[in-house]
């Protein structure tokens, strides 16, 4: 898949829908704001760099799945004092903006390696984007190391759940464009952000892009979470011998070891 010129006319019209807004304090920082989408959000030249460097680079539905990300996000954090005093915004912006630069699909990809986990791909890429861009006083190891984390766990929830809140949180941001339970929006949010940046072609375009990380670095995905895309839809994808389980059982291999089988009531 390529980039149209859809993604061109996509960051005109985020651009224009950009207002200049008043300062707003988030996890003890203070930050300018502006609004997207009817959304009130962060808008710190680093955000603004991070925004263009996503239209810039990536087809427009996955352009339109990192800002859902962020504005879900950030709608929940403005209806939600507990989460407002935890939550750094720009922490918060450029963790969900950034965290997908390892699905790049083009053979020249800045971000894509051939042997990492896409999600490492993203973390060091954000972090790299981080260091060349962010002003040093205000990017600590700290703040550096919640996005890192945050787009490195962002496909195992059941880990980043017990990280810190800004971790967590920037992965339920992300997982709110999934279908599942996930942090309270308002129903008025939710309806201007998807009509801003429509969900449409999000499944399948995940679904492209797993098997293309199969196909494309297998090595990358065996005993990962997106091992099955491998199994289910690439000739020739085995992934046997690459798993703790082989290392454990070198001997089970071709044929799939009995099972012990569950007792079905009669
Ligand atoms: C606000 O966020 C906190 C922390 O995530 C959560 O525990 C709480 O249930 C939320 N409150 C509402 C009203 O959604
Ligand atoms: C996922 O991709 C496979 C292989 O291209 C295809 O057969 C399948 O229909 C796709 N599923 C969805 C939901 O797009
Ligand atoms: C695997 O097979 C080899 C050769 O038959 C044998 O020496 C070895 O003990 C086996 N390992 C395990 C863990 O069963």
């Amino acid at each position: 898949m390529k980039l149209s010129n859809a993604a061109l006319v996509f960051a005109l019209v985020v651009s224009t829908t950009a207002t200049p807004n008043k300062q707003c304090s988030g996890g003890h920082h203070t930050f300018p704001m502006t609004t997207v989408a009817g959304i009130k959000v962060v808008n710190t030249p680093l955000v603004q760099k991070a925004r263009a460097l996503v239209e810039a680079n990536f087809e427009p539905y996955l352009v339109r799945h990192m800002y859902r990300s962020w504005l879900f996000g950030a709608a929940a954090v403005n209806n939600n004092a507990t989460l407002a005093s935890q939550i750094d915004l720009e922490v918060q912006a450029i963790g969900t903006l950034l965290h997908d630069l390892g699905w790049d699909q083009r053979p020249d990809s800045p971000w894509r390696s051939s042997d990492r986990r896409f999600e490492i791909d993203g973390a060091i890429g954000a972090a790299k984007f981080i260091r060349e861009n962010g002003p040093k006083a205000e990017w600590d190891d700290v703040r550096l190391q919640l996005v890192w984390d945050a787009i490195s766990l962002h496909g195992t929830p059941s880990i980043s759940e017990y990280k810190q809140p800004n971790v967590k949180f920037i992965v339920e941001s992300i997982s709110m464009d999934y279908p599942g339970p996930h942090p309270a929006l308002k129903e008025e949010d939710f309806n201007n952000i998807v009509e801003a940046f429509p969900q449409e072609g999000l499944l399948e375009g995940t679904n492209d892009t797993f098997e293309f990380l199969c196909r494309e670095k297998p090595i990358a995905t065996y005993d990962t979470w997106i091992e099955p895309w491998g199994v289910a839809f690439v000739d020739g994808y085995n992934p046997v011998g690459h798993r703790l389980f082989d290392r454990v059982n070198p001997n089970v291999t071709s044929t799939p070891p009995k099972k012990r089988r569950f007792h079905t009531p009669h």
